[in-house]
């Protein structure tokens, strides 16, 4: 086994990606902000099924982050995740400092802005988010140039809006989602899980179960609105403590509202809200029968 590689600057990663590119090789991404889970863990497996050389990114990047937001206390667990790649057998991880990827820095430079994909769902509540995370992602293709490049679908708009700054820029990659990893009792996996304490952590499930309610409605046929809304609503009220963003039905392409779900149409059920102060989001793409 050839040793994991730890890059820290976009030339040498640049350098390290060409070499293999000339050997033939084909280059799989995994962008992540770390604290890596079981989650992460099936994005690198996804990609080493799809790509001979992966190399996963870990940046907590803070263009995608509001004021208020918990960028300060985000977890970095550098050394544990380090150490889970090794034992996955990734090529390479790359590992930028703030000032490599924002040389002039976060605030200035060219920008990159997300239209009305981002007036939906979470883009409604965190202003600039997904404009840092194209950002970001695109700093990263451009750096990497990855054949494939592998996302979860529990973010489901990132994952939209990703394809959209694809088509838009033109990137020469395939981008590959993963379905969403849950523990036991359903609830996704989550880099700020960690912050729920024990109680809070038991009513965390509400978000699973409701985004079930609602499939088991719309494949039980119904495809009105407001039945399918009121089933996530229903769920969520048996948390006490969960202050719910939005709880919505969208079409997964447009991300635009639903008052009608058409006959095999692909629908994404969404969710955010608060548990004490750690946001939590979940979300499923079901098609329509
Ligand atoms: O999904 C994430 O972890 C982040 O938004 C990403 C795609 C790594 C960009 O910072």
């Amino acid at each position: 086994l050839i040793a994991m590689q730890t890059i820290e600057t976009v030339t040498e990663v640049r350098e390290f990606v060409r070499r293999r590119r000339c050997e033939g090789r084909r280059i799989g991404l995994v962008p992540t902000m770390g604290a890596l889970h079981a989650g992460h863990l099936a994005l690198v497996d996804h990609a080493a099924r799809r790509a001979d050389v992966v190399v996963v990114s870990v940046f907590v990047n803070p263009t995608q982050f509001g004021p208020g937001e918990d960028f300060d206390r985000y977890p970095r667990p550098v050394a544990d995740d380090l150490a889970l790649l090794d034992r996955e057998g990734i090529s390479a991880v790359f590992l930028p400092s703030s000032e490599e990827m924002y040389p002039s820095g976060a605030a200035s430079g060219v920008r990159l802005v997300v239209g009305a994909l981002s007036d939906q769902l979470c883009g409604r509540y965190r202003p600039g988010h997904f404009d840092g995370v194209v950002q970001i992602v695109a700093k990263l293709f451009a750096a990497i140039e990855p054949d494939v490049a592998v996302f979860g679908l529990k973010d489901a708009q990132q994952f939209v809006i990703i394809e959209h700054l694809v088509a838009a820029l033109g990137f020469g990659v395939e981008i590959d989602g993963v379905e969403t990893v849950r523990e036991p009792d359903g609830l996704a996996m989550s880099s700020r899980n960690r912050y729920l304490n024990p109680s809070l952590r038991g009513q965390a499930v509400v978000l699973n179960r409701a985004l079930a309610s609602a499939r088991a409605c719309l494949e039980q046929g119904e495809q009105a609105r407001e039945p399918l809304v009121t089933a996530m609503l229903q769920e969520l009220r048996q948390a006490p403590d969960f202050a719910v963003q939005y709880a919505e039905m969208v079409d997964a392409r447009t991300l635009q509202p639903l008052q009608h779900v058409e006959q095999g149409q692909r629908v994404l059920f969404a969710i955010a809200g608060h548990l004490d102060s750690t946001r939590l989001i979940d979300s499923a793409f079901v098609t329509a029968p």
